[in-house]
């Protein structure tokens, strides 16, 4: 059997411009703050509000200042390409990205968002979305990276270095703990300090460390406090400054739900879209009228009102957007083609998709080719019917989610999945195709794990496992059918038996309003819980195959430098008979007592290998890799102790060990 997940990635990866060399902070402030100088108070609070959602091309437009030559800044969707614009690229989603266990992949995509952001003249792209998937129903799960900290931070890092290699300003988002739909605009993430800095706050820093230029925060609260109020996360001393951040902390859409007063000084410094009334706590979008009374009364100085246009301007000059770059070209309140699907499908519009069963038959088009029969209802006898007696039978299945709200009220699912079923009695229908055809194929599209309680199924003899995917799904899917594409990916989450492997929950009812979820599984999510409660998944996270088998060699060398780095070293060989590329990945075990999981992913390399070729692999340890949290001393800190270092081809596909 084959279970392998699959990158749809729809562009081309070579041959991109030269990098765009960003305007140093300093000198980006000194312009931003001459303008600032120069500005009235009206001009000042129309940079920082947007112009109104249904106003605007763009799904957020700052107020231009025409006679100082400052233009609207356009705001876009993001983050698997831009939504509401004709003629863009729909791409693989976020999981799908995180499947890849690729920097190089996640960087070409990111500058490939760039380059067309730019082209569309999008200022800014809203994204990546790096929200952890803490319980795998969550409905915008797929738009981030995954469950794992480490995998997202990487994820983060390398999509914002992309986009803004292009010129185009990315967004962090949603800072901070909105990991479910269901009551987004109130419900209260509770969790410690700890739980914040190596879990849900650990992709914000590595996309402060890529230099992002913006960071949106949530509508969720944060251990009761708004994350748009709440000055621990975007203050002076919050979160966000204290690790060096130098850019301009935008709301999500209406989630601005305290007074001008109360956000403006906790540090909130720009209010979007600006027309909004959301179902929320407190007031909503005060910036829009409250702003400029608050400064003319003293609660809020004007130096921090000059502080918050000085960080949207120098964040402008920084990716340098004073020149030359693109006028809007678009207009998102007059999207071609406004269907539900597309609406539905992604943060995307997928105007371009080829689904499989275009793909399958344009490949079987001509003389000699096979005959298909389809059967394209989500009708079970249909389906078997279609399949029985036939020499292969590709079956497909799929679960998707989304964004509350406004699209994703599909099959009685709003916006968080109801459950891990595949849809449309899919698993059924699995089933009775593998009863009459002993070839049977799976493709699972999916946005997160799916039960998978027929794997094992005799006449199951292959489990493609394609997520999320970009617009070429159906000739990517045809190209790994036919093998002329080696399949590398790996599972971004684990795929276990029930809800309850998981260990924790979505909160859908409460009879109190806004709830309060408390984070009581701190660090333990995904392999994390398993490992700590015993229970061994269907399929493991970091779990993929290949057309091609992969040998590991060591010993382990572990060398360390003066700098606390680490170099872990070792060698993998490709031992089939096609060219393919190895995911190596490092797992660490923290001393015992640290209060660490059992094992965290802490590296990974993709080692392209042609038949036979074996190569020498590093994967460096940083020292944030390898400290705690300390609450006490609130810092990184390196536990003493004896670390474990696996490497291997899965978290448990365990090839080499060594300590240090
Ligand atoms: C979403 C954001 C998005 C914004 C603008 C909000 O509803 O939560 O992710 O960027 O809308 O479209």
């Amino acid at each position: 059997m084959i279970l392998t997940t699959l990158l749809l990635l729809s562009f081309q990866l070579l041959g991109r411009a030269e990098a765009f060399v960003q305007r140093p902070w300093d000198e980006s402030y000194a312009l931003a703050n001459a303008k600032v100088a120069q500005m009235t108070i009206d001009e000042k609070v129309g940079i920082l509000t947007g112009v109104g959602q249904f106003n605007s091309r763009c799904v957020g437009d700052t107020h231009p200042v025409d006679r100082l030559g400052i233009p609207a800044i356009c705001f876009q969707d993001g983050p698997a390409g831009l939504r509401l614009v004709k003629g863009v690229t729909g791409f693989p989603s976020g999981i799908n990205t995180a499947s890849t266990f690729s920097r190089r992949l996640m960087r070409a995509r990111g500058v490939a968002l760039g380059e067309e952001s730019r082209g569309k003249g999008v200022n800014v792209f809203l994204g990546p979305a790096m929200d952890i998937m803490r319980n795998p129903k969550a409905g915008r799960g797929w738009e981030s990276f995954g469950p794992d900290p480490f995998l997202t931070g990487e994820g983060a890092y390398e999509t914002i270095v992309g986009v803004q290699s292009t010129g185009v300003q990315g967004c962090a988002k949603h800072f901070v703990g909105n990991n479910q739909e269901h009551w987004r605009y109130g419900v209260t993430a509770d969790f410690d300090e700890r739980t914040m800095r190596e879990v849900y706050g650990w992709p914000f820093l590595r996309s402060v460390e890529a230099d992002v230029s913006s960071v949106m925060c949530a509508y969720n609260r944060v251990n009761g406090t708004s994350s748009c109020g709440n000055a621990d996360l975007l203050g002076p001393n919050g979160f966000l400054r204290e690790n060096g951040f130098k850019g301009f902390v935008v709301s999500d859409w209406g989630a601005t739900h305290d007074t001008a007063k109360d956000v403006a000084n906790a540090g909130l410094d720009m209010e979007q879209p600006g027309d909004w009334i959301v179902i929320g706590g407190g007031d909503f979008n005060d910036l829009i009228s409250g702003l400029k009374p608050a400064v003319n009364n003293g609660d809020v100085s004007i130096d921090r009102l000059d502080e918050m246009v000085g960080r949207v301007l120098a964040a402008f000059y920084h990716l340098g957007q004073d020149s030359g770059f693109p006028a809007v070209n678009f207009d998102a309140q007059q999207p071609s083609t406004p269907t539900a699907l597309a609406r539905r499908t992604s943060m995307s519009r997928l105007e371009f998709v080829v689904p499989p069963v275009d793909a399958l038959t344009a490949e079987n088009a001509g003389a000699g080719a096979a005959a298909l029969a389809t059967s394209l209802s989500n009708d079970l006898d249909a389906g078997a019917s279609a399949a029985r007696d036939r020499d292969v039978a590709v079956v497909f299945a799929n679960a998707m989610s989304g964004e509350l709200g406004f699209y994703d009220v599909v099959v009685g699912n709003m916006g968080d999945r109801n459950d891990l079923d595949l849809w449309f009695k899919g698993g059924s229908l699995i089933e009775r195709v593998a009863a009459v055809c002993n070839n049977t194929i799976v493709v699972i599209h999916s946005v997160g794990p799916v039960f998978m309680p027929w794997s094992s199924h005799p006449n199951i003899t292959a489990i493609v496992y394609a997520g999320a995917p970009g617009e070429m799904t159906g000739p990517s899917l045809v190209d790994v059918l036919y093998g002329r594409y080696n399949p590398r990916g790996r599972l971004p989450f684990s795929i276990a038996d029930k809800e309850t492997d998981f260990g924790t929950s979505i909160v859908y009812d409460s009879l109190t309003g806004f709830p309060e979820i408390n984070y009581t599984e701190k660090l333990l999510l995904d392999y994390r819980y398993m490992d700590a409660n015993g229970i061994t998944p269907r399929f493991e996270f970091g779990f993929g195959l290949s057309y091609t088998t992969f040998v590991y060699s060591g010993p382990l060398s572990i060398v360390s430098s003066a700098s606390g780095a680490r170099a872990v070293t070792f060698t993998v060989a490709n031992s089939g008979d096609v060219p393919g590329t190895e995911i190596a990945q490092l797992y660490l075990g923290f001393p015992a007592g640290a209060g660490e999981p059992k094992r965290v992913l802490r590296g990974f390399e993709e080692v392209a290998l042609g038949v036979g070729e074996s190569r020498s692999v590093t994967i460096m340890l940083g020292q944030r890799d390898v400290s705690i949290w300390d609450v006490v001393r609130h810092a990184w800190v390196v536990p003493p102790g004896t670390f474990t270092v696996t490497v291997g081809a899965s978290i448990n596909d365990v090839r080499l060990t060594g300590t240090f």
